[in-house]
C-alpha cells in the first residue's frame, strides 16, 4: 500500500491512520504484537488509572494504630504498579516498531508528574491523557472540568518532551475554544471523543449497573460533527477521531471531517484483529475508485471550513427536519 495510507498525528509518523484505542485488548505484549501484526497504524496502552498508584492499597490498609505499615503498603502497590506499566511499555516497545503511546488516566495533576517523566524515559512515543472526572458539587464552578484539562495538560506538558494528547469527554460547553488552551498549553493532537462509563438501572434488583460496554455505530454523529468543526477552526491541530467507528466508511468519514487518524476498541472486540485488515482493503479499494492517491488529499474536505458554518447549516437541518414533524 505503500504511502497511500500514511498520516501524521500529533508528531507520530502512521503507516495507517487506525489506531487500536485504550483498553484491555492492549495490556499485554503478546496482544500488541497481534494487533501490530493484523496491521495497526499505532496502540495506545490501556491506562493506568490514578487511582491504581495513589489509593487502591487504601482498601487494604489496617485501621488505626499502624500508619508505618500503611504509608508501606501504598508505597509498595505504587511502585508496584508503575513499574508493571514502564516494563508493558519498554516491552511493547522492543517487541513492536508502530508507535507506543501510553495512556493515564488521572484527575489532579501533582501525582502525574513525576510518573510521566518515568512514561518517556520507558520508551512510549507519547502519553494520552483521559482525564476524568465527575464535577457534581453544588457549589463548583462551571466549567472547572474545562480548566483542569488545561492545568493537568500544562503540568504534564512541562514534565515531557513527547507529545501529549488529550483526550476529550464529549460534554464541554465550549468544545473549540478548549481545544484551542489545550493545543496552547501543549497538547500535540486531541482525541474526539472518549465514551466514559454507561451506567443503567436494573428494575428487577433496583439497583445501578453497568451499560453498553460497547459503542454503537449510531454513535459517531457527535464524533463527525466536532472533528468537522474543531478542525474546521482550528487547522493546525491534530485529531484522531474516536467513538462509534466500527467499519472502513467511517473511517472515511473521519478524514472527510478532517481527522488525521482514528482510534477503535469496540469493533475489534466484537469482530477480532481481523477486522483492521478488512477496514484497509475497504479503504484502499475506495480510494481507488475514487481516484484519491494520499489521505491528505481528501482530508477535511467535508470539514466545516469547507462546508461553510456548520451552527447555520445545523440549524437549519434542525428546523427542516422537526419544525414540520407531527
Ligand atoms: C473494555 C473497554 C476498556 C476500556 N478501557 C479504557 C482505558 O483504560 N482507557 C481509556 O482511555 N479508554 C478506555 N476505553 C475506551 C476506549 O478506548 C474507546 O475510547 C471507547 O471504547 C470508544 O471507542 P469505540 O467506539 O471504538 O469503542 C475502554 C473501552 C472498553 C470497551
Amino acid at each position: 500500500m505503500g504511502t497511500l495510507f500514511e498520516t501524521k498525528f500529533a508528531g507520530l509518523n502512521l503507516s495507517n491512520p487506525i489506531i487500536i484505542a485504550s483498553s484491555g485488548l492492549t495490556d499485554t505484549v503478546d496482544k500488541n504484537k497481534e494487533l501490530e501484526k493484523a496491521g495497526a497504524g499505532a496502540l495506545v496502552l490501556k491506562s493506568l488509572f490514578e487511582e491504581q498508584i495513589s489509593t487502591n492499597a487504601a482498601a487494604l490498609l489496617i485501621d488505626g494504630d499502624y500508619p508505618e505499615s500503611n504509608d508501606y503498603i501504598l508505597h509498595y502497590f505504587k511502585t508496584n504498579e508503575v513499574s508493571n506499566y514502564l516494563k508493558l511499555i519498554q516491552d511493547t516497545k522492543e517487541a513492536c516498531r508502530i508507535p507506543v503511546i501510553a495512556s493515564v488516566n488521572c484527575y489532579r495533576d501533582d501525582s502525574w508528574i513525576e510518573f510521566a517523566h518515568q512514561i518517556e524515559m520507558a520508551g512510549a512515543d507519547a502519553l494520552e491523557l483521559n482525564i476524568f472526572a465527575l464535577n457534581t458539587g453544588l457549589e463548583e464552578e462551571i466549567d472547572l472540568l474545562g480548566k483542569t484539562y488545561i492545568r493537568i495538560t500544562k503540568k504534564i506538558k512541562e514534565a515531557v518532551h513527547i507529545p501529549v494528547i488529550v483526550k476529550m469527554g464529549k460534554y464541554f460547553s465550549h468544545p473549540v475554544s478548549l481545544v484551542d488552551q489545550l493545543h496552547s498549553a501543549g497538547a500535540a493532537g486531541v482525541v474526539l471523543f472518549n465514551r466514559f462509563y454507561q451506567p443503567d438501572i436494573d428494575i428487577n434488583h433496583l439497583q445501578m449497573t453497568s451499560g453498553h460496554v460497547f459503542s454503537s455505530h449510531t454513535e459517531i454523529s457527535d464524533t463527525l460533527r466536532w472533528t468537522s468543526i474543531v478542525s474546521g477552526k482550528l487547522p493546525q491541530v491534530s485529531i484522531a477521531a474516536a467513538t462509534g467507528i466500527h467499519d472502513w466508511e467511517s473511517i472515511v468519514k473521519c478524514i472527510l471531517s478532517g481527522a488525521s487518524a482514528v482510534q477503535i476498541c469496540s469493533t475489534v472486540y466484537q469482530n477480532g484483529n481481523e477486522i483492521i485488515a478488512q477496514m484497509k482493503r475497504s479503504l484502499e479499494e475506495w480510494m481507488v475508485s475514487m481516484n484519491f492517491h494520499s489521505l491528505d488529499e481528501f482530508r477535511g474536505k467535508l470539514n466545516q471550513a469547507s462546508i461553510g458554518d456548520a451552527s447555520l447549516y445545523e440549524r437549519i437541518q434542525f428546523v427542516r427536519y422537526f419544525a414540520n414533524r407531527d
